[in-house]
């Protein structure tokens, strides 16, 4: 059995949910306190044994090839300084065997998946979402790599989410229990609505997959949303040979939807040495004025704001 050494980040879609920040911006360099969501998921992978990871970028996306990028002027600026803490972290993001591809068009993840195909091999390998940060004593890409070790087919991650949310997943129709959160998946459906879908669990932002996922994407059409849809390549998968779900337990942030960000940024910061005290009791602070109902008179603007700037007086 091949070692699961590689893993894809699809980081070249459009990030429309958190426009406008996305415009000119990568969805994936939005920071969490002060680390880009995207270095999370590195750090996910190297945590899980991952040796090789190679990061599908596209249009406006060069900001995540500078940040894995040495800065020498920056580095000998903090070294003069002798600023060393600072110097590590800027240090720890170089160096590690990060490779890069680009998706001309974003026509779908599985379009980008597809780009990873000279990089892969013909070895299992795993993709990880660009926006999805998860939580978990084992991290995830780990838990996937042992379900492979146990089963030598693909595992791919799914958590159960609300019922009226199915549409913005794909979700998967159960055959059998496999094992301890493991199962055997009838049909893996893109993005059903709540009246079709066959289950509440989800697939999640990772994968592993065996390569014959290549082949399959090389002749699909595009499905829902005129994309090429990964979730219709693993339903196609699955016919002959089989795709495990495995259900995670731990916690999901989705880091490219506005209030997954702003839930993440809190959760983060209550665990962050240098700000986690403070805004502790700037949230307990903020709940008092909230139970008072105070809030919204303090935080709301004085005068009503000219028309032409009313975004930004809104904001101070
Ligand atoms: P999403 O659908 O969440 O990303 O795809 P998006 O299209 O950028 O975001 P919204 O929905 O418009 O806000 C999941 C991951 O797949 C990547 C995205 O960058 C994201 O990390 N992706 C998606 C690609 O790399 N290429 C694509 O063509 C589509």
């Amino acid at each position: 059995m091949q070692k699961v050494r590689k893993a894809i980040i699809p980081a070249a879609g459009y990030g429309t949910r958190f426009l406008p920040a996305t415009k000119a911006m990568p969805k994936e360099m939005i920071p969490i306190v002060d680390k880009p969501t995207i270095q999370f998921i590195v750090e996910e992978a190297i945590a899980s044994g991952i040796e090789d990871i190679l990061i599908i970028t596209g249009k406006l996306k060069r900001p995540i090839e500078d940040h894995f990028d040495s800065n020498p002027e920056l580095e000998e600026n903090l070294r003069a300084k002798g600023k060393e803490e600072l110097l590590e972290l800027v240090e720890e993001t170089t160096g590690l065997n990060l490779y890069f591809a680009r998706q001309a068009y974003p026509l779908g993840l599985g379009h980008a998946v597809l780009q990873a195909k000279a990089f892969v091999g013909d070895g299992p390998f795993v993709i990880m979402l660009g926006d999805d940060i998860m939580a978990d004593d084992v991290p995830l890409t780990k838990q996937l790599i042992e379900g492979y070790e146990k089963t030598h087919a693909s595992n791919i991650a799914v958590m159960r989410v609300p019922h009226e949310e199915t549409a913005n997943y794909g979700i998967i129709e159960l055959e059998a229990q496999a094992g301890e959160g493991l199962y055997n998946v009838r049909k893996f459906i893109e993005k059903p609505e709540p009246d079709e879908a066959p289950s509440d669990l989800a697939i999640i932002g990772r994968y592993l997959l065996t390569p014959e996922i290549f082949d399959i994407l090389e002749h699909l059409e595009p499905g829902k949303g005129g994309e090429i849809q990964l979730t219709d390549a693993i339903d196609i998968l699955n016919k002959t040979q089989r795709v495990f779900a495995k259900e995670f337990k731990g916690e999901r942030y989705d880091v490219g939807d506005k209030f997954g960000f702003l839930k993440t940024t809190i959760q983060y910061g209550l665990k962050h040495p240098q700000v986690k005290d403070r805004l502790k009791q700037y949230i307990l602070d903020l709940a008092k004025e909230l139970k008072s109902g105070n809030v919204d008179n303090q935080m709301a603007p004085k005068a009503p704001a000219p028309e032409h700037d009313k975004s930004n007086q809104q904001l101070k």
